[in-house]
């Protein structure tokens, strides 16, 4: 009897124990789909808003396509709940201690070796600067879906995307980074030696940002093509035209329709926008919606630039903070500062 219910009394407790760790894990998985901001990766959040929902449409999709792309590791899920699973991690590679003779050194400094062939030349004989490799490189505006780990030259790792794969724009991280992802192909893998001055400096600033030359093995799932910002982000030209509420733009083509939207217009747009970071915020080509009624838009600059233009017609707006959502918005992720938008009127329904 005693033996019995001792039996039952510890399969009760393995059960507890069981429900316990799926319990961790699950909340692991949840707060995972949460973080996923980089601590190698100095700015860009994707912005997705609450007011401007609708409209934001594109953005919010895509915050919601990466959180979904996420392969959560378990040791990843511990470590969000403060368990220390470092001795899960890979140890550091032998030659992280600095740069070996096989590795191929660029002029800037940055120092490399691949580990993995990209798609586009799997086999040796298959050369890495053919045209087809050449053209799927990723350019500094486009994002990229990366997996990393780095370390410092003593071998200690410092962060890891812990197989989670993050989605980064090439021109908003480390310079090393940025040089980085440029030459790499979907499927590539390198191994990366970073000097200090192309990482975070020879001095701390903070705990995450660790001080002198790097290394990262970077793997390169995917490059998101992304359309060409302007030049000119932080204000307008000197040769644009300013409204008498501030807000300037050029014509980039003209139109041919006679007529003029009014707030109560449902018209079809084609339109880019972008934050002075160089973040793009809302774009149809990312599915923000291209048919609504004018009155819709929740940037008053950029409602009022539209009633200017005809059927047909491209122009650039440059949208002061305060047409927009202001200098620092209260509103969960919508873009602060001047925003410029390149939009095409297509048709007025
Ligand atoms: C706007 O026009 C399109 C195309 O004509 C139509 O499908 C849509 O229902 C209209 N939307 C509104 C809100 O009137």
């Amino acid at each position: 009897m005693a033996t019995m219910a001792r039996s039952r009394a510890r399969r009760s407790a393995k059960l507890l124990v069981f429900t316990g760790v799926v319990a961790i894990l699950t909340c692991g998985v949840l707060l995972c789909s949460r973080c996923h901001e980089a601590s190698a990766v100095p700015a860009g959040p994707v912005h997705h808003g609450s007011h401007a929902r609708r409209f934001l449409l594109g953005a919010v999709g895509s915050t919601l396509g990466a959180a979904a792309s996420f392969q959560v590791s378990p040791s990843r899920a511990a470590s969000l709940l403060g368990f220390d699973v470092s001795f899960l991690d890979p140890p550091a590679p032998p030659d992280v201690a600095s740069v070996p003779p096989d590795a191929e050194v660029l002029p800037s400094g940055l120092a490399t070796k691949l580990l993995l062939r990209p798609t586009c030349a799997l086999s040796v004989s298959m050369p890495l600067n053919s045209e087809e490799c050449v053209q799927s490189r990723a350019r500094e505006f486009d994002k990229v879906q990366i997996d990393y780990i780095g370390w410092q030259p003593n071998g200690r790792m410092f962060d890891s995307s812990r197989l989670e794969k993050r989605s980064v724009r090439v021109n908003s991280v480390m310079p090393g980074w940025t040089e980085a992802f440029q030459m790499m192909s979907p499927g590539e893998k390198r191994r990366f030696w970073i000097p200090a001055s192309l990482a975070f400096g020879d001095t701390v600033t903070d705990q995450t940002r660790p001080a002198g030359p790097l290394v990262f093995d970077i793997e390169l799932y995917n490059v998101e093509r992304q359309p060409k910002p302007p030049t000119e982000l932080t204000a307008p030209p000197a040769d644009a035209t300013f409204t008498s509420s501030g807000l300037a733009y050029k014509v980039l083509k003209p139109g041919t329709g006679q007529q003029r939207p009014t707030p109560d217009s449902n018209v079809t747009s084609l339109y880019n926008g972008w934050s002075a970071n160089g973040d793009l915020i809302l774009s149809t080509s990312f599915g923000a919606q291209p048919t609504f009624v004018l009155k819709e838009i929740p940037i008053k600059g950029l409602l009022e630039g539209v009633q200017l233009m005809c059927e047909g017609e491209t122009r650039r707006f440059w949208i002061p903070a305060e047409l927009a959502f202001g200098e620092k918005p209260e509103g969960k992720g919508l873009p602060g500062g001047v925003l410029v938008f390149d939009y095409r009127l297509s048709t007025i329904n």
